[in-house]
């Protein structure tokens, strides 16, 4: 249908659309995800300087290991990527419904509850509060707050898309519809959770929980986002609608079933880490799928990948993706988790998943956006270009080392070798690790630079 326009009627349908968004408010929420984008991940390479130096912070409680850690994590998912994909969404909802955001005016209050609720929940778990869930830290009034956020945005969406002016729903909006529905429910979980489960159904509720967020928050999340931007950023359709809706109800059938794959060997019964495992490994089914739909968008277009950066960070991200599934369902099997679990190679797959995955969609989703908002045109090729490869040598090198570290520290344990023995032996990677990140924050800020300047210019 696209390919049948003529230029005339797309601008018109352009100009139409640009009518139905608010753009100070996609601008405000954006805005804070950069200022997310440049504390969050900092973080994380400022604590990493403890794995070689472990005083390197001196000996300030605030500052140890243990505050900071959930601070980055929790910042990186809350902070740094659902601010940017909820500005975003502000983009894409009334452009795919045909109609404003329902209750637009909420969206204001609501921007402000969110960033000051995150920095008051970075505070006080640098204060030394934390309910002990991992990906689930915050205090619990921050969860309230995150938790009615939500509500209130999944009622706003949700009457948009039942208010949209044509009937289908493209592919994004079942996304984004489900993302947060599920995720409401995660979050009742996550103010009950923690204190309410006794015994070692706490560690399998947790794993629900974890694999909720991970799963049915951030993947559908970016899912939103790529079907969105990519078709978008490059001018085709999607390749195939059957391959989308295969994609979405494997996702929301295996999904559920995969958190105990964070307690295999563990006091959980074995059928339940069987079902988990088994569950893993069909998680091929969604990510094979949606990959080959968004490779496929792509067929005619590849030649212009290297100048069109939305695209780049895409594609890019969707090959990261991936390695990062890959290496998930064949950690998950009981021989590969032996040698694994405890060690850096988990940390290569959060980090290559959600850092190489959705952080980078979310930012080619913003290279799109941010230039239509401000009127500012797209951002300077140069610095952006440079930006893309310290961000994704970073991530790609930081996988490649983590992985390596953790394959080594866990078969010198499982070869009999002293715990400190291991530590020593992996010290030189944890210097390459912290370089890494340093690359993946020096091209953030470059990128949010090049945004921010583009737009001071307009
Ligand atoms: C096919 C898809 C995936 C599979 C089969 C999978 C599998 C796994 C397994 C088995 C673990 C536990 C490893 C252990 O504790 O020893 C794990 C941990 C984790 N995964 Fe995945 N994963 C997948 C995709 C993803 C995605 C898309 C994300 C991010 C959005 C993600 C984020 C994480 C995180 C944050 C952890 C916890 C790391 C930690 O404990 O510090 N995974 N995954």
């Amino acid at each position: 249908m696209m390919a049948a326009m003529q230029p005339s009627d797309a601008s018109a349908a352009a100009l139409r659309n640009d009518a139905l968004i608010d753009r100070g408010l996609i601008r405000t929420w954006l805005g804070w995800g950069f200022v997310w984008l440049l504390v969050f991940p900092t973080l994380g390479a400022v604590v990493s300087t403890k794995f070689n130096y472990p005083e390197s912070l001196g000996g300030v409680p605030w500052l140890s290991f243990g505050r900071l850690r959930p601070i980055h994590v929790n910042g990186v998912i809350w902070g740094a990527f659902s601010t940017l994909f909820i500005g975003l969404c502000h983009y894409v909802v009334p452009r795919l419904c045909g109609v404003r955001l329902w209750a637009e005016r909420w969206s204001h209050g609501l921007l402000w509850v969110w960033n000051l609720n995150l920095a008051l929940g970075s505070l006080l778990l640098a204060a030394g509060f934390n309910r002990g869930w991992e990906a689930g830290e915050y205090p619990l009034i921050t969860v309230a707050v995150i938790f009615l956020v939500l509500l209130a945005l999944t009622v706003q969406f949700l009457v948009t898309i039942a208010r949209r002016t044509s009937p289908p729903l493209y592919v994004s909006l079942w996304y984004l519809i489900a993302a947060f529905i599920w995720t409401d429910v995660n979050l009742v979980l996550l103010l009950l959770g923690p204190y309410h489960i006794p015994g070692i159904n706490n560690a399998a509720w947790h794993g629900l929980f974890i694999h909720y967020v991970v799963g049915l928050w951030i993947t559908p999340a970016g899912y939103v986002l790529i079907y969105y931007f990519l078709p978008a950023s490059v001018r085709n359709p999607i390749s195939s609608h059957k391959l989308s809706l295969i994609g979405f109800w494997s996702l929301a059938f295996f999904y559920p079933f995969v958190g105990i794959h964070h307690y295999l060997y563990s006091p959980i019964t074995e059928w339940a880490q069987t079902i988990a495992i088994v569950s893993s490994m069909m998680l091929i089914i969604p990510v094979w799928t949606v990959i080959q739909n968004f490779f496929g968008t792509m067929v005619g277009r590849w030649s212009e990948i290297g100048r069109n950066l939305p695209a780049k960070f895409l594609i890019t991200g969707s090959l990261l993706y991936l390695v990062g599934c890959f290496q998930g369902s064949v950690q998950a099997l009981r021989s590969l988790q032996q040698p694994t679990h405890f060690t850096d190679f988990v940390i290569a797959h959060s980090h290559i998943t959600i850092f190489g995955t959705f952080v980078v969609w979310a930012l080619g989703g913003a290279l799109y956006v941010w230039p239509r908002i401000t009127g500012a045109g797209p951002a300077r090729f140069a610095p952006a270009n440079w930006a893309f490869w310290l961000i994704t040598l970073g991530i790609a090198s930081m996988f490649t080392v983590l992985a390596a570290q953790g394959l080594q520290q866990g078969f010198m344990l499982m070869a009999g070798a002293e715990w400190m023995d291991t530590v020593s032996a992996i010290r030189p990677y944890w210097w390459v690790r912290t370089l890494t990140g340093i690359s993946m924050d020096v091209g953030l800020s470059l990128l949010v630079v090049t945004l921010m300047r583009s737009s001071l210019r307009a």
